[in-house]
């Protein structure tokens, strides 16, 4: 008797069949949902508080008069800390003799401590360094990058321990570079330097502008400056 090979049922090699690709299927709608882009919002089964009726800025609303759904300021209204009437911590500037100056002194606000000078130091390694470099002598990272990459329009940072050759005062320094102009260079940045005035609140800034004072004195230093005891190690 010839021996019976064992056999598949018929309609489970359908069923074989039919569910391979079924299976597939869930795969192959994921993967359309995935790459094809539709303006309908995706299905979003739990609302909890995501959708909510609100007016959205420029659009217009029947609620007000002018039909604006933005609103004006009040006018008047003063964001809180927002009062910009000092003009020595806020511009740098005191009105003296009849006129505006940029001021040569800190503004009662700031304390120059040796916080302050920390404070100072902190920023300006995140902020300035990049390109003016930590000594401030305008050799920063981005600039040596830029140098690589021989960068057209590239301008070097200013070192900002240049003396000047007619005066022997330092080009940043005091002398020509008031406190009050040096805030205003960080607030507003100088020609091809942005300004700062965004990120680095104004304390941050006049805690900068001490710090680049003390970074000079340490380029650029009188022997006197000096406590007596410590010249001999100097050279
Ligand atoms: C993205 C690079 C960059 C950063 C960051 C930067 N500077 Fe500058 N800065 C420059 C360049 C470039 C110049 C020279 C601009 C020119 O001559 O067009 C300059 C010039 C200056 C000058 C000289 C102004 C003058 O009149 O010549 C001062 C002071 C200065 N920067 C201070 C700062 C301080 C403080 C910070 C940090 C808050 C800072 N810079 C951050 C690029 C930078």
């Amino acid at each position: 008797m010839p021996q019976r090979k064992p056999t598949i049922p018929r309609f489970a090699v359908y069923a074989i069949v039919i569910s391979i690709p079924l299976a597939l299927l869930p795969f192959a709608l994921i993967a359309r949902v995935r790459s094809i882009h539709t303006s309908q919002p995706r299905l979003h089964f739990f609302q909890d508080m995501d959708a909510q009726p609100k007016l959205k800025a420029q659009a217009t609303s029947a609620r007000y008069a002018d039909g604006r759904a933005m609103r004006p300021t009040v006018s008047g209204a003063v964001a809180r800390g927002r009062l910009n009437i000092d003009d020595h911590f806020q511009r740098g500037k005191v009105f003296r003799d009849g006129k505006w100056t940029w001021a040569t002194t800190y503004p009662d606000r700031v304390p120059i401590t040796m916080q302050t000078l920390e404070r100072g130091r902190e920023r300006f390694d995140i902020y300035c360094a990049t390109c003016h470099g930590e000594s401030g002598n305008g050799l920063g990272l981005v600039h040596r990058r830029a140098e690589k990459l021989q960068s057209s329009g590239w301008i070097q940072p200013s070192s900002l321990h240049v003396i000047d050759p007619k005066t022997g005062k330092l080009t940043y320094g005091t002398q020509l570079y008031p406190h009050g102009k040096m805030f205003q260079i960080i607030t507003h940045g100088v020609r091809t330097m942005p300004g700062y005035e965004a990120q680095i609140p104004p304390d941050d800034r006049w805690a900068i502008v001490a710090y680049i004072r003390a970074l000079q004195l340490s380029q650029n230093a009188p022997i006197d400056a000096v406590p007596p005891d410590k010249r001999p190690a100097l050279r």
